[in-house]
């Protein structure tokens, strides 16, 4: 349903997108993953034909977006990042409007507009002001608006930014149930758990390259799984602790250290059994930390694992700690 080849665009002399490829079959769930900055929006832009490329091809739904562009808009839905609801309208009013604009006729456009309100689970606030909606109920009520015309391509860039764990569960929700109506769905994302959740093929991308592409599992398994992350008692214990952790785990580890010289991480081959081996032999040798535990992945260490730099420091690639519960 979609395919970019060798996908380029610079914005005056900057590379914004340096060759990417993507291949999404119908049905599926596929995750963009990267930080601010990597080219997401870019990529959505040029699918949603809102900007040109200067090179390379973008296909949606049969249709280029440089020689069909109305071809391509025909076929998809999109949901930007910052959600666009009329404030001063009610959620039926937002879908009703929508619905006109798409040329439905009256009749037409109420029935669709009651039918996404009970799918989105917005009955209840229908007829409220979508300015006093909460983030997560105008979130869903734009997911709406993009779905009207039941278009066989979604895009959404980043759905679930800013929103409160609540919100962000609600919306994966949503989202899934896209799928199971046949709905190919491409997503925008920086959190790993989101593509976790939700995708059924992720392709990380950094710098407007996609540098690794695979199923959840596939880029894991290729990151070595879980991770233990610890904090030393104080930074004297650092080169003991190192020697140790090479002895134990073996000498492809490259433990990770943070400029406190106390916290560190390092993966866990064997998951629950590996941190029993270190902290044992940390107690053996007289080390003692403040905290020790297991970790799963996070983007960070799908960036540093993959390019050798951390994910830009100003992005925030980890979901606040209260949103990893459902996860
Ligand atoms: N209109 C523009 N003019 C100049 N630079 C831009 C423009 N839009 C995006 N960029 C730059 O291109 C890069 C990719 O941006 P974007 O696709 O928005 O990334 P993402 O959505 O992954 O955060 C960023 O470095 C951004 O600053
Ligand atoms: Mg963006």
């Amino acid at each position: 349903m979609i395919r970019i080849d060798q996908l380029r665009k610079n914005y005056g002399s900057f590379r914004a997108l340096d060759g990417i490829d993507l291949q999404v079959e119908q049905g599926q769930i596929f995750g963009l993953l990267g930080p601010n900055g990597a080219g997401k929006t870019t990529t959505v832009k040029v699918l949603s034909t809102l900007t040109r490329p200067d090179s390379g091809s973008a296909i949606v739904a049969g249709n280029s977006v440089t020689a069909d562009p109305t071809g391509v808009r025909r076929s998809i839905g999109l949901s930007g990042q910052y959600a666009a609801v009329d404030e001063k309208l009610t959620g039926y009013e937002n879908l009703l409007m929508v619905a006109r604009l798409y040329g439905m006729n009256r009749h037409e456009s109420r029935a669709r507009a009651h039918e996404l309100l009970r799918e989105f689970a917005l009955v209840d606030v229908k007829d409220k002001r979508a300015g006093a909606y909460s983030g997560g109920m105008r979130r869903r009520l734009d997911l709406a608006s993009a779905l009207v015309f039941r278009p066989p391509v979604v895009i959404l860039d980043e759905p679930t930014t800013g929103l409160d764990p609540r919100g962000r569960l609600d919306t994966w929700d949503v989202i899934s149930t896209l799928v199971g109506q046949g709905t190919t769905v491409l997503l925008t994302t920086q959190y790993l758990e989101e593509a976790d959740q939700l995708a059924d093929r992720i392709a990380v991308i950094d710098s407007g390259r996609v540098i690794a592409e695979g199923t959840s599992n596939e880029l894991k398994v290729s990151l070595g799984a879980e991770r233990i992350a610890m904090t030393l008692t104080s930074p004297d214990f650092l080169d003991d602790t190192l020697r140790i952790l090479g002895r134990v785990i073996g000498g492809s580890a490259r433990p990770q250290v943070d400029s406190t010289r106390q916290r560190i991480t390092v993966p866990a081959p064997q998951g629950q059994r590996t941190l029993l081996e270190v902290l044992s032999a940390l107690d053996h040798g007289g080390i003692t930390v403040t905290e020790a535990a297991l970790a799963r992945p996070t983007l960070d260490d799908v960036f540093l694992d993959l390019t050798g730099h951390p994910a830009s420091a100003e992005s925030s690639s980890q979901l606040p700690s209260e949103a990893q519960v459902g996860a």
